[in-house]
C-alpha cells in the first residue's frame, strides 16, 4: 500500500468490540486480567503498552517504511532513551555541527556527564563525518538532514555506509523532512528519530517524538528502555499524533506549494541578502535533496541585509506568521534563531548567524502570507 493509504489504515483496524472507526483513547493506566498473568492482548500497564500508543507506534513504522515504531512524550525524551540504549560510558557519538539547539544540549549538558563523549560535524560532508569518526568508540553517528535552522543536506546513503564502516549505528533526524517527504531507513539508516510535535502531530496541540527501526533485536533493546525509562507517550497525545499522521501527505504538498512561492518572493525581495532553502539550484545540497526528498519541504530560512536588529523588528511586525518557536504546525510562524530556538548554542561553533530569520510555512492562502512578509519586511527596510 501507498502512503496516504497506510497513514489511515495502518494500525488503525476498527476496534474490535464496537467497529469504531477510529481507534479510540484508551484513558487507562491498568488492565484487568483474567487470572493471574492471563492479560487480554498483551496489555497489563500503560507505560508497557497501551492500545491508543500501539496504533501510533504500528503507523509511524509503516509510514517510515520501518518495522517498529516507539512513540514517547517528546522528541528529546526520545533522543534520550535511545541514547541509553544503545551507548555506554566511554563511547562516542558525532553529531551535526549545526544540530537542533536542544539535541546539542542533550548531548554537551546531559549525556557527556554520563561518558558519552560527542564531537561536531558538518552532516552535509560526509568526509568530514568520516574523519570525526574514532574506530571502536564511536557508536552513533547522528544526522538531521534538513538541518534546523540552515537546511543542510546530509547524503543518507554516503552517511549509513561511513558510519557502518566503523561499526556505528546512522541515527537519522527526520524531523524536518517527515515521512512524507524522505524515508532514511529505506536509504541505509539504523533509525529515525521524530519530533511528532512537528509536522507528524502537524496542528501545534501537542509534544511527542518517535523512534523508528528496521532491526528487531534493536528494537527489542530501544522497547526495553522506553519501558525502563517510562518517558512515553500518553494515551491522549497519541490519539492527537495519530489524527495528526492521516493528513500528513496532503498537508506536506501544501507546506511545500506555499513554501516554495515564499522562497520565490523572499530571492526578488531587496530586504533580503539570501534565501536558504534545499530547492533553489544554488543551494549546496540541492543535488543530494532532489535524489533523497520527495519536495523540499516547508521551512526557509532567510539572512535580513540590514542585520540582527532589522531581523528582530521583522519578526515582531509579521502579523499572519505568529511569532513562536516550533515548527511544522498547519500556521505559519516566524522565528529568529539566534535568540529563540538556538540561544543554547550562542558561543560555541554551532552558533547561527544574528541576522537568521527562519520561517515554518504553513498551509493558509498563500497570497496572505507574502502579504505578512512584504508588510514586514518593507517596515524594516524603511
Ligand atoms: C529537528 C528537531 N529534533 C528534535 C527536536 C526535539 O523535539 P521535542 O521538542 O518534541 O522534544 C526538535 C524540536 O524543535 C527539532 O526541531
Amino acid at each position: 500500500m501507498h502512503f496516504e493509504t497506510l497513514a489511515i489504515h495502518a494500525g488503525q483496524e476498527p476496534d474490535p468490540l464496537t467497529g469504531a472507526v477510529v481507534p479510540p483513547i484508551y484513558q487507562t493506566s491498568t488492565y484487568k486480567q483474567d487470572g493471574v498473568g492471563g492479560l487480554r492482548g498483551g496489555y497489563e500497564y500503560s507505560r508497557s503498552a497501551n492500545p491508543t500508543r500501539t496504533a501510533l507506534e504500528e503507523c509511524l513504522a509503516a509510514i517510515e517504511g520501518g518495522r517498529r515504531g516507539l512513540a514517547f512524550a517528546s522528541g528529546l525524551a526520545a533522543e534520550d532513551t535511545l541514547l541509553r540504549a544503545v551507548c555506554r560510558p566511554g563511547d562516542h557519538a558525532v553529531i551535526p555541527g549545526d544540530a537542533y539547539g536542544g539535541s546539542y544540549r542533550l548531548f554537551a549538558k546531559v549525556q557527556d556527564a554520563w561518558g558519552l563523549g560527542h564531537t561536531p560535524s558538518a552532516g552535509h560532508d560526509a568526509d568530514a563525518v568520516r574523519a570525526a569518526i574514532r574506530t571502536g568508540e564511536t557508536k552513533v553517528v547522528w544526522v538531521e538532514t534538513p538541518t534546523n535552522p540552515l537546511l543542510n543536506i546530509g547524503d543518507i546513503e554516503a552517511l549509513a555506509a561511513a558510519a557502518h564502516d566503523a561499526g556505528a549505528l546512522l541515527v537519522v533526524d527526520n524531523t524536518f523532512a517527515s515521512p512524507y517527504l524522505q524515508q532514511p531507513l529505506t536509504l541505509g539508516a539504523d533509525v529515525v528519530v521524530h519530533s511528532t510535535t512537528k509536522y507528524c502531530g502537524g496542528h501545534s496541540d501537542v509534544v511527542g517524538g518517535a523512534l523508528v527501526v528496521r532491526d528487531l533485536d534493536l528494537a527489542e533493546r530501544i522497547g526495553f528502555h522506553q519501558n525502563a525509562i517510562g518517558a512515553v507517550s500518553g494515551p491522549f497525545d497519541s490519539w492527537l499524533t495519530l489524527r495528526g499522521l492521516k493528513t500528513l501527505g496532503v498537508r506536506m504538498d501544501r507546506h511545500c506549494d506555499n513554501a516554495e512561492k515564499v522562497v520565490d518572493f523572499l530571492t526578488r525581495h531587496p530586504a533580503v541578502s539570501q534565501v536558504i532553502y534545499p530547492g533553489l539550484a544554488e543551494h549546496p545540497g540541492h543535488a543530494v535533496a532532489s535524489k533523497q526528498m520527495k519536495r523540499y519541504g516547508g521551512i526557509v530560512s532567510f539572512r535580513v541585509a540590514a542585520g540582527e536588529q532589522a531581523a528582530l523588528d521583522a519578526c515582531a511586525r509579521a502579523q499572519v506568521f505568529t511569532l513562536a518557536e516550533s515548527l511544522g504546525g498547519i500556521e505559519s510562524l516566524i522565528e529568529h534563531p539566534g535568540r529563540m530556538t538556538h540561544a543554547s548554542v550562542a558561543g560555541t561553533d554551532l552558533e547561527v548567524p544574528a541576522d537568521l530569520i527562519r520561517l515554518s510555512v504553513g498551509i493558509e492562502t498563500v497570497d496572505d502570507l507574502l502579504a505578512d512578509l512584504d508588510r514586514a519586511l518593507h517596515t524594516t527596510a524603511g
